[in-house]
């Protein structure tokens, strides 16, 4: 099959090549994927900046599809079945933070972003019936992201004020429709107006120019602080976050696509009282609850475009340069 794998000797980082997948384990079931979607993690590994990686190892953890064969310990009406899958590999069973064995299909696992996929079949959902298979693949790991940083970490409550940072990204765009579902207050910050209008016409209530010296002072004033704050930039921006959460709130952070801060003042995070929460992904539960959240509200991802697969990398190209609002899709449908 065709299938597009991480290839760090070729000047693209990846390329297309024909694979075989091994054979069928009982537990398993086979996916004829008919849409894919990248997250930022998928860039990383093309630019060589994520741990253990492999070439060879067919990238992209977001897919929708239809099951076409199941393992011989698998219910076989799974088959013909339309599906999202999960790529929060062998949590284990705490909801507070995964086991040692926790792995995220797309590496080092034979991923998405080929013709076929296999994965536990206990990683396959039904696809929620309001979403096309397009819509559906972009859910997943940044819908799951999203859910557990807003709820089991973040605590989110009706009318509370949240700030989600980088509303360009594909987890900050789910952040922002649960939060508004959840009827939060929900503001938003960006490099681009554009972006923020945007935002501004799902509902949210006001946004903000990350790279303008003054956005704190106008966040401050607009908003009167934010009870909750979802980031994955950090560097150095984490002390503007700390300035500008309300006493008592909370800073949930699942990246830290500026790196490390060069330094942080621990006083004032003691003296207001504030709440530094890591996040990754989710567990299975967070998954399930997301999935009926997404279909209670009515929710679709916001898809900034959709790609043949033949052009995959064109889509890789438009999320390093951060020109995307919204996720992005690649069809692999007939
Ligand atoms: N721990 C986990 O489970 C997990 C899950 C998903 C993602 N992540 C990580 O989280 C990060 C985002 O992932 P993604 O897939 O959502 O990426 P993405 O869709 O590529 O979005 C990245 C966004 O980061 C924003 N950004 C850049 N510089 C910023 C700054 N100084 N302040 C605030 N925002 C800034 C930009 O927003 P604007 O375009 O609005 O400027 C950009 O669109 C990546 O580092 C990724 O590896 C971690």
């Amino acid at each position: 099959m065709k299938a597009l794998v991480l290839d760090s000797k070729h000047p693209q980082g990846v390329s297309f090549q024909e694979i075989t997948l091994p054979p069928l384990e009982d537990h398993e079931v086979r996916i004829k994927v008919e849409a894919a979607a990248l997250n930022h993690r998928d860039e990383w590994c093309r630019q060589g900046n994520y741990a253990n990686l492999k070439d060879g190892v067919v990238l992209g953890s977001d897919g929708s599809g239809v099951v076409t064969d199941v393992g011989k310990g698998v219910d076989h009406s799974w088959i013909g079945k339309q599906i999202i899958i999960n790529p929060a590999l062998h949590w284990g069973d705490e909801q507070q933070a995964q086991g040692l064995n926790f792995r995220i299909l797309g590496m080092p696992d034979h991923g998405t972003f080929a013709e076929f996929v296999q994965v536990p079949a206990d990683r396959v959902h039904s696809k929620p019936d309001h979403l096309s298979l397009a819509e559906a693949a972009a859910l997943p790991l940044a819908g799951l992201t999203a859910y557990r940083a807003l709820f089991y970490r973040g605590g989110l409550k009706q009318g509370q004020n949240v700030l989600v940072t980088g509303i360009g990204g594909g987890v900050a765009q789910f952040a922002l429709q649960f939060a508004l579902a959840q009827k939060a207050n929900v503001y938003v910050s960006s490099s681009s107006l554009k972006k923020i209008d945007f935002a501004k016409s799902l509902g949210a209530a006001g946004g903000f120019i990350y790279s303008d010296p003054n956005w704190i002072q106008e966040a401050e004033k607009q908003s009167g602080g934010f009870d909750l704050i979802i980031d994955s930039a950090m560097g150095d921006t984490l002390s503007e976050l700390i300035d500008v959460v309300r006493p008592g709130g909370t800073i949930v952070f699942f990246g830290a696509t500026l790196g490390n801060p060069a330094a942080i003042n621990v006083r004032k995070i003691f003296w207001k009282q504030i709440n530094l929460s890591g996040t990754t992904m989710g567990s299975d539960r967070d998954f399930e609850d997301m999935v009926d959240f997404v279909t209670h509200h009515g929710i679709k991802p916001i898809v900034d475009s959709v790609v043949v697969f033949s052009d995959t990398v064109k889509a890789f190209e438009r999320m390093k340069s951060g020109e995307q609002m919204g996720k992005l899709v690649i069809s692999l449908g007939s």
